[in-house]
Parts: C-alpha cells; structure tokens; sequence
C-alpha cells in the first residue's frame, strides 16, 4: 500500500517530494485538485466535499495514509473526514493534517512572535489559534490573509509572489517579530526567496521542512502501517486538470522534465 498526497494544487507535491527524499523506498500518490483551485475563497461545504473525492482518490489507489498537505483543507475539513468518513468508510486507513505539526515545530523552535500568513479560510478558521492556545509557550500570533499568493504561485508567476510578501515581512520585523508561519502548502515555493532576502533576521516556517520528519516518526510509532506500506518506489501525480502551463512548474518541483499529456 502506499502513502498519499492530498492538495488543492501543486503546493502539496513540495510536501510529498520532501517526504519522498526522507524515505525514498516507499510508493506515492499525489492527488492536485487543479481543477477546482484556489480552495481559499470557497465555501466550507465546497472544501469538504472536494477534499473528500480527493481523498477517496487516495484510498481507491490503496493508500493506506493519506496527508492533506493542504492548510486550507487541513482547517475545513479534518476532524470531519477523520470522525465521519474514515470511521464509515475506511476504517482501516488514516488521514493527517499538516497544522497541527506545523504549531509544534513553531513552539519547539522557541517562536516569540510570529506572524502567520495563509488563504483567506485558513485565517478565518482560527484554527492555528486554537491549535497554539492548547500549548504551553506558544507565541503571541498575528496572521494574515494572503489571498493573492496561491494562484500567482500556482502560475508560476513566483517574483510577483514574492514581491507580495517582501513589504509583509518587513512591516513584521519592524514590529518586533521575528518569525513567519508559511500557512499554505503552496508558500514552500516562496521559502528559498525569502530565506536569501532576510537570512538570520527571521525564522520561516514551512511545512515541506516538516513534515517528513514527522511522518518518519509516526510511521515508526506505527508499525502496523508501516508493515503495510509496499516499497517499489513509485510516484503517481493524479491532478483534475492538466494544462501545459503546468508543466514547467513540474519540472521545477520534482527535476528533470514534463512528458506526457
Ligand atoms: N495549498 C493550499 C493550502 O495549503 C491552499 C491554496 C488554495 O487552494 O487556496 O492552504
């Protein structure tokens, strides 16, 4: 059985290549609901039942663990699946978040004040906030909506991106913060551009730096889904609509080049 990949773009895949380089022998399925992006401005309903078909995607390509590398569908929809669809419909198989990960890495690294940006829905959730108030050290949060970054990055088009974020990132040093929370899968391909811009003056948090390490620990804390997992070393990219735009922004995300239809 393998291990999938849910998100509402291509943000998620720089999740499963990270994961894929950690623990290369396994097999992958990345699920992109291309069609149907950005899921930031849409409904909770809308978001629920997308992540849903994707999900079951996932399981219908025997992926035993699927992962929302998504925030937005991560905030909307994951307790739901995990309460009503899982325990239904798959009983035997898993789904995870990336929030929940992504607030422990914050408190472990001491954050003190940390400014998140994610979609429109994430901000609104309040889920972040929630997940911080249950831990101790937490910092003091401010978040914003960056609604323009997904689909400018999803085009590709990540100088315009990031031009969005550099007077963001200034205004939170000069506040006094020190931190920045990438709530968007999408936002781990802003990181690298950041990272040069503000090198030690800031911390940046992004959930391809995460999560694979989290996942090598859970799969070690259950052995009776690693035992599960094949390990032929295949890598399956399903999106809903494939357009040649794509194409580079996959060369770019995985190396090497597009070909296929
Ligand atoms: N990649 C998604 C996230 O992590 C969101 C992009 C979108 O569909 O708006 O929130």
């Amino acid at each position: 059985m393998k291990i999938g990949f849910f998100d509402s773009g291509l943000g998620g895949l720089t999740v499963m290549k990270a994961v894929s380089q950690l623990l290369p022998s396994y097999d992958y399925s990345f699920y992109g609901d291309t069609l149907h992006v950005p899921y930031g401005d849409k409904t909770e309903e809308e978001i629920y039942e997308l992540t849903k078909a994707g999900v079951e995607h996932l399981f219908e390509e025997d992926c035993i663990l699927v992962i929302i590398a998504c925030n937005t569908a991560s905030a909307e929809t994951l307790r739901k699946l995990q309460d009503t669809f899982l325990v239904d419909e798959y009983p035997d198989r898993k789904i995870l978040g990336v929030i929940i990960p992504m607030v422990e890495e914050v408190v472990a690294c001491h954050a003190k004040r940390a400014l998140l940006i994610a979609t429109t829905r994430t901000v609104n959730s309040q889920k972040y906030e929630r997940e911080f108030e249950k831990v101790k050290n937490a910092p003091e949060l401010f978040s914003l909506a960056t609604p323009t970054l997904a689909p400018l990055i999803e085009a590709g088009k990540i100088e315009e991106a990031l031009a969005v974020v550099y007077p963001i990132i200034d205004e939170l040093l000069e506040k006094g913060g020190e931190s920045l929370i990438l709530g968007c899968t999408h936002y781990a391909l802003l990181r690298e551009g950041i990272v040069d811009r503000y090198k030690e003056q800031l911390m940046v948090f992004s959930q391809d730096q995460i999560i694979p390490q989290k996942i090598y620990h859970y799969l070690e804390a259950h052995p009776e889904i690693k035992n599960l997992l094949t390990q032929v070393g295949t890598r399956n990219i399903h999106l809903t609509k494939h357009t040649h735009a794509y194409d580079q922004l996959l060369s770019s995300l995985l190396g090497g080049h597009f070909i296929g239809e």
